[in-house]
């Protein structure tokens, strides 16, 4: 295993520590993420806890069932007590760009229920400032495209429809909608870009994740670094 995929699994291994009987998790998505969600099967095979399960994706849905991890939905539980997932690009004020797996909408709709948000990374994604050189994806509903597009050139955005892989023409979401990705450079104000953004018709959800985390465990090479938000 390299040292990234290392570095991955022992920040998301980190995170398990923190579950607890009977909690209600949500399972964000992504290749990091994947190792958690792995724990928390061993950890209700091995330990014996109860917990279930929240997905924010099919990707997450599937690994899940695969690991023995009970499902259950945001209409049975409007309150989780966690929420592990992870990241694209991570600052200092734990400010967050996500999205790049396409499970955006989701997985901010999953983390504003938890009562706390856990976020599981590798060191590369540490960054002085959200933007460089990476964009925002935003979630758009299809009809809109062409508006918002614009829209997002007015604000000083360059916005790429994202392809998809394996299938010709546009990446569809888990909800049937578009992804763009969108650079806007360095993100001076996570939380007004994300307002901005959000006040454009037809935009569905944006990856901008500002101030949302509340702990940050960051996989080195031989450590774990851990970020919290200040109280
Ligand atoms: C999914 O849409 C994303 O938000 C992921 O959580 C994020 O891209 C992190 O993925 P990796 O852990 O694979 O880098």
């Amino acid at each position: 295993m390299s040292w990234r995929e290392n570095a991955k699994k022992r920040a998301a291994l980190e995170a398990t520590k923190l579950l607890k009987d009977g909690f209600v998790v949500g399972l964000g998505s992504g290749s990091t993420v994947t190792y958690a969600i792995k724990g928390m099967g061993e950890t209700i095979q091995q330990k014996g806890l109860q917990l279930f399960g929240v997905p924010t994706s099919y990707q997450s849905l599937m690994l899940a069932v695969e690991n023995g991890i009970p499902i259950t939905t945001l209409y049975e539980y409007q309150q989780l007590d966690l929420d592990i997932d992870g990241a694209d690009q991570i600052d200092r004020k734990l400010n967050l760009i996500k999205g790049m797996g396409g499970a955006l909408m989701r997985e901010k709709i999953v983390a504003s229920a938890a009562k706390k948000f856990v976020i599981v990374a590798d060191e590369t994604k540490l960054v002085e400032r959200l933007g460089t050189n990476h964009p925002v994806p935003i979630e758009v509903f299809p009809f809109s495209l062409p508006t918002v597009n614009l829209k997002l050139q007015e604000i000083g955005g360059t916005p790429i429809l994202r392809e998809a892989k394996n299938k010709v023409g546009p990446t569809i979401t888990d909800n049937g909608n578009f992804v763009v990705d969108v650079d806007f450079g360095v993100i001076e104000e996570p939380k007004n870009l994300n307002l901005q953004l959000k006040s454009i018709p037809g935009v569905i959800e944006t990856g901008l994740f500002p101030e949302m985390a509340d702990i940050i465990y960051i996989g080195k090479p031989t450590t774990v670094q851990v970020l919290k938000k200040k109280q």
